[in-house]
């Protein structure tokens, strides 16, 4: 069990668990519908779709698991999913998706600096996520 450094410290990095939990349930899902989406125009990249899918699925369950571990109980919030059919506007969707979670796991790292057993978790999650975005990225830019 991680020994916090006061309850306030405590609650603020659930919320935070919490949150990446929510993000990467919103990731997981817009993927997956981009994967279908992308099914029939390229197929490779609806099996990129599907692998990042399956990563941000993995990303859920590390955190829901630390919330659990460390006596709370993750919460559900909505989901709000890019639902467009137009891969370009996908990759666009799924860059930005990327680039936000990059950002929050970076900020995350400084402030959870005294708990490495989550520093650890973040930082394979983040080198998962710079990966997905140079692969959207790759493949918009071959669009262009
Ligand atoms: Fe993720
Ligand atoms: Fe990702």
């Amino acid at each position: 069990m991680i020994k916090f450094k006061s309850d306030a410290d405590r609650d603020s990095v659930m919320h935070e668990l919490e949150l990446n939990m929510n993000e990467e349930f919103r990731a997981a899902i817009q993927y997956i519908c981009h994967r279908i989406t992308a099914q029939s125009i390229d197929s490779m990249m609806a099996e990129a779709f599907k692998s990042a899918a399956l990563d941000e699925m993995s990303h859920i369950l590390f955190f829901s698991d630390l919330i659990t571990k460390h006596g709370g109980t993750p919460k559900f919030r909505n989901w709000d999913t890019d639902k467009s059919i137009d891969i370009k506007t996908m990759l666009e969707k799924d860059i930005e998706l990327e680039k936000s979670a990059r950002k929050r796991y970076s900020a995350q790292l400084k402030q959870m600096k005294d708990y490495p057993e989550i520093l650890s978790i973040i930082q394979s999650v983040l080198s998962d996520e710079e990966e997905h975005e140079a692969i959207f990225t790759d493949y918009l830019e071959k669009m262009t």
